[in-house]
């Protein structure tokens, strides 16, 4: 299972040990007002955890969380999935952030290391991305890693901005990253 790691951040597959810092954020109606528009209770939690080891154990990649390397805290959770959570789909880059890390660039910061362990490691063709049309915040994370609107579609049984990026995409966007260095 791999861990990935950024300047501040270092991303562990979801494990049980993790549950008090997840069920501390997933419990937080702010942070769940777009995903489930409902906080998280403990069973919620620990059902999302039971679900993404198994991902884990299946498919190799899932869910992790955020660890802030500073402070050891977890601060954070974020995937690359099945959109839909459907093998037949193309895969989905996600995440979620405790209130009080918002707008410090950690989102971004962990978007960049996990769509690049998506094109990188798994060779996907594909990264999509879907938000609730009035998020904001997730949708600036989307276009700063690179990734176009395609309108919104239907997904999770909500209406969502779809946004994706190809490998192309991605290719241009490190040769261009490289180049202006
Ligand atoms: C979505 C979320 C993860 C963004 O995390 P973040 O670390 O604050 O995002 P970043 O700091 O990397 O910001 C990325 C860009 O979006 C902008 N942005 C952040 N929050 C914003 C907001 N509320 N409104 C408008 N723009 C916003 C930032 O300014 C930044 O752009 P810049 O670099 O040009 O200044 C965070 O707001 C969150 O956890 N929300 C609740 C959970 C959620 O909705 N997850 C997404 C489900 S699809």
């Amino acid at each position: 299972m791999t861990i990935l790691t950024t300047k501040r951040l270092r991303l562990e597959p979801i494990t049980d040990a993790h549950f008090e810092g997840l069920f501390a954020m997933n419990s937080d109606p702010a942070v769940m007002r777009y995903i489930t528009g409902k906080a998280d209770t403990r069973e919620d939690t620990q059902a999302m955890i039971e679900r993404v080891k198994a991902r884990w154990l299946e498919y190799g990649f899932s869910w992790w969380s955020f660890f802030e390397r500073e402070s050891n805290q977890l601060i954070g959770a974020g995937c690359i999935q099945y959109l839909g959570r459907d093998p037949a789909n193309p895969l989905e880059i996600g995440w979620r952030l405790r209130q009080d890390k918002w707008r410090q660039g950690f989102a971004s910061e962990a978007a960049e290391v996990m769509a690049a362990f998506a094109f990188d490691h798994l060779h996907a063709d594909q990264l999509w991305a879907v938000c609730h049309p009035e998020n904001a915040a997730s949708a600036h994370v989307m276009q700063k890693l690179g990734m176009q609107f395609r309108g919104v579609q239907r997904w999770y049984d909500q209406d969502t901005a779809t946004y994706t990026m190809s490998s192309d995409d991605w290719k241009a966007r490190s040769v261009a990253k490289a180049s202006a260095r």
